[in-house]
């Protein structure tokens, strides 16, 4: 499965791995119009930054299909706003939303601009698999490399939230190396935050690396430190959601904190990212990422399995306030490397910008 696609006899539909039932039940849902891609998106029947990005693009084609001739661009700039509202701190999102945009003005007639609009959104959805192919080959050096120092003894890699093939379109980024590495026959081992609020690390990262076939132990969020305090990690490899020109990175809520334990500990942290992450328009992540606050309803209830079903629990006070913010940034300086698709490099607005030749 890739986590996005257009039903394979319906070209007006597309389907996706609806995320809020994983890892309990498998599901597919179909979406047939822009405003069930915003509403997915939103309420996260899909997340993931390069998943968010190919559903906007997705979102737009669905779009294109019931715009009227006559306020055709005016109403997909209305789409492409409402699209990008959705969710603000991945940049990915916005990043397809403006390509689409900037390929529907060059075509004229609605025919030509719907199919303009579909090949758009296929091609951001192929370009994404690609790229994390080539993360997971640049990763699985460092991997290796660990390895051979460790004489073939396992690499203990850790983790926070899901940056895996569920986030993506196909492979992921953080545990593309970890499959390259697993797959090369490398000895790996995962300890998976679990990621509360909504647990993608416990629910989705632990599935995906199980259906693998990968060794992973997954733990509460606040482990990592003692885990690193007593050598039971080796490397940090977290994903992104956006990183500035300057390398400061935007995770999800808590990957700041690993990094800051992580250089306590002298352990190499990276960040793997594909180049649609990157906000080429500012470099200082901490005043300038905006940062998504969700639902207090989030943090009030935990939901899970009880063996007939999925069940929401409230494990606190109804009364209390609750403060929800989905993303920290932890800035280039506690980052060891930056694993994109072109390679790996240091966290600094010189080595991007060699690295991408701008
Ligand atoms: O809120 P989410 O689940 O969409 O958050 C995104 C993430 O999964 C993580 O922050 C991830 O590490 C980066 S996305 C590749």
């Amino acid at each position: 499965y890739r986590t996005i696609w257009l039903h394979p006899s319906d070209p007006t539909v597309v389907q996706i791995i609806d995320q809020r039932t994983l890892p309990f039940s498998f599901e597919i849902e179909n979406i047939s119009n822009w405003q069930m891609m915003a509403t997915a998106i939103k309420e996260m029947h899909l997340r993931g930054a390069g998943l968010i990005g190919a559903a906007a693009g997705y979102g737009m084609y669905l779009a294109t299909l019931d715009a009227g001739e006559k306020t055709f661009m005016k109403y997909l700039q209305y789409v492409a706003d409402e699209l990008k509202s959705t969710r603000p701190t991945a940049v990915n999102l916005a990043r397809a939303v403006d390509i689409q945009i900037e390929n529907l003005n060059k075509c004229s007639d609605k025919e030509g601009c719907i199919t303009t609009s579909r090949k758009t959104a296929q091609l951001i959805a192929d370009e994404d698999v690609l790229m994390c192919r080539k993360i997971g080959q640049n990763g699985l050096k460092l991997i290796e490399k660990i390895s051979k120092r460790k004489n073939g003894n396992t690499v203990n890699i850790l983790t926070h939230c899901n940056a895996g093939w569920l986030a993506f379109v196909d492979y992921g980024s953080a545990t593309a190396p970890v499959y390259a590495a697993h797959d090369a026959g490398i000895a790996v081992h995962v300890w998976v935050d679990e990621t509360r609020p909504r647990n993608q690390g416990a629910r989705l990262t632990a599935w995906e690396l199980l259906q693998h076939g990968v060794p992973h132990t997954v733990i509460p969020d606040n482990a990592g430190g003692h885990l690193m305090q007593h050598g039971m990690v080796d490397i940090v490899i977290t994903g992104a959601d956006r990183v500035t020109a300057a390398g400061d990175a935007a995770n999800k809520i808590g990957t700041y904190l690993k990094a800051l334990a992580a250089k306590d500990n002298d352990i190499p942290f990276y960040v793997a990212l594909p180049s649609s992450t990157f906000d080429w328009e500012i470099d200082n992540g901490v005043d300038e990422i905006p940062i998504e606050q969700r639902d207090a309803r989030e943090v009030k209830y935990i939901s899970g399995f009880d063996g007939s079903g999925e069940r929401e629990v409230l494990i606190m006070p109804e009364g209390s306030p609750v403060a929800n913010y989905g993303f920290d940034v932890t800035p280039a300086g506690l980052i060891t490397g930056l694993i994109t698709e072109k390679g790996v490099c240091r966290a600094t607005k010189q080595d991007i910008a060699a690295l991408f030749g701008r």
